[in-house]
């Protein structure tokens, strides 16, 4: 089984960025700790992150043979990226939409997300924590599928 996930934008910073909304735990920290539940699931993990849309776009392409599922927390682009939601379309598998925050708690311009309608579900508010459950309700989506 292999999950493709995406970081977008400023989460390299996480760990110093506005730690109060985002947390302590910095982007190594979240990746090497899913890595080791990606191991224990049987799981091969593919992990990138970028500041570039276009980056983001192409990833999402070029693993249109490799990926059973893919995990995104677009960041940013969540709000703004008709480019990011229709690689995804595109690529016809299932997405989880990842947040670390209650994007719905927040300003009013975060309550619109383009990802959302292509995705299979949402998980967002439990901080690092939401891309556990994102990674384990992929597990549990692709092993139903098979
Ligand atoms: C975020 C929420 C977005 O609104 C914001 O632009 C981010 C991070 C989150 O994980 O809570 O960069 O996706």
């Amino acid at each position: 089984m292999n999950i493709l996930l995406i970081h977008g934008p400023n989460l390299q910073l996480l760990g110093k960025r506005q730690p109060e909304i985002y947390g302590r735990q910095t982007l190594a920290d979240i990746n090497s700790h899913l890595r080791e539940i990606a191991s224990q699931r049987d799981v091969e993990l593919k992990v990138l992150q970028s500041n570039h849309e276009g980056e983001i776009v192409t990833a999402i392409g070029d693993n249109i043979d490799w990926a059973h599922g893919i995990l995104i927390n677009p960041a940013a682009y969540t709000h703004t990226s008709v480019a990011i939601r229709d690689a995804l379309s595109a690529v016809n598998l299932p997405v989880i939409e990842i947040h670390l925050s209650n994007i719905y708690a927040r300003e009013p311009f975060r309550h619109h997300s383009y990802v959302s309608p292509v995705a299979v579900g949402i998980i967002g508010g439990f901080g690092a924590y939401s891309y556990d459950l994102a990674l384990d309700a992929m597990v549990h989506i692709l092993r139903e599928k098979t």
